[in-house]
């Protein structure tokens, strides 16, 4: 049986994603941003920050597949769908769901740094301080969050709960 609590609620959430994306529309005021969201748990994050977002904007989506299960990592990371345009010259604002150990975005980082981007960013709603393992930090960081496995507003466990408003804490007991 699995149970939920409430970590972040949807209110805390609509609060700090204005608050991000007050401060990306700060950071670059007069420049155009494109947006590149990780499928699939970054899209309703990217939905919301995207609207708050006053820039000339445009988005793109990047999937990869980390094996292993789905609540641990392997450590291998394998890219699934490449981004539609270049990115060479642009200003690349990374859209993550959630750093963990940090071995997605570094693969991210060093396929985007290929292009050759203007500027390279990672806004990332969620950050799991505690375990990473790469040397990488998000530049725009939503919530520090204890080591627990959250699902809801995009986030997974199994391809479920994504469309729970609220972030959860996930405790799956077997009955
Ligand atoms: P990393 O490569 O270890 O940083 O893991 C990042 C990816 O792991 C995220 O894009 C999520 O898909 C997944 N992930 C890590 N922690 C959680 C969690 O608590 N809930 C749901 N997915 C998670
Ligand atoms: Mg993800």
């Amino acid at each position: 049986m699995d149970t939920l609590k409430v970590l972040i609620t949807r209110q805390q959430i609509a609060a700090k994603v204005a608050e991000m994306a007050a401060r990306i529309t700060a950071d670059f005021a007069g420049e155009s941003v494109v947006l590149i969201g990780v499928l699939k748990g970054a899209t309703i994050f990217l939905a919301d920050l995207a609207r708050q977002i006053e820039l000339d904007a445009s988005f793109d989506f990047i999937a990869v597949a980390s094996y292993g299960n789905a609540k641990q990592h392997s450590g291998e990371v394998k890219l699934v769908k490449d981004v539609d345009e270049s990115m060479a010259g642009r200003n690349v604002i990374l859209v993550e769901d959630i750093l963990d150990t940090g071995l997605t975005l570094t693969y991210i980082k060093k396929l985007l740094h290929a292009h050759q981007p203007k500027s390279f960013k990672i806004a990332a709603l969620l950050d799991k301080v505690s375990r990473r393992t790469e040397p990488i930090e998000a530049d725009y960081v939503g919530f520090e969050i204890p080591d627990e496995f959250v699902v809801g507003y995009g986030l997974d466990f199994g391809e479920r709960y994504r469309n729970l408003p609220d972030i959860c804490v996930l405790d799956s007991k077997r009955e």
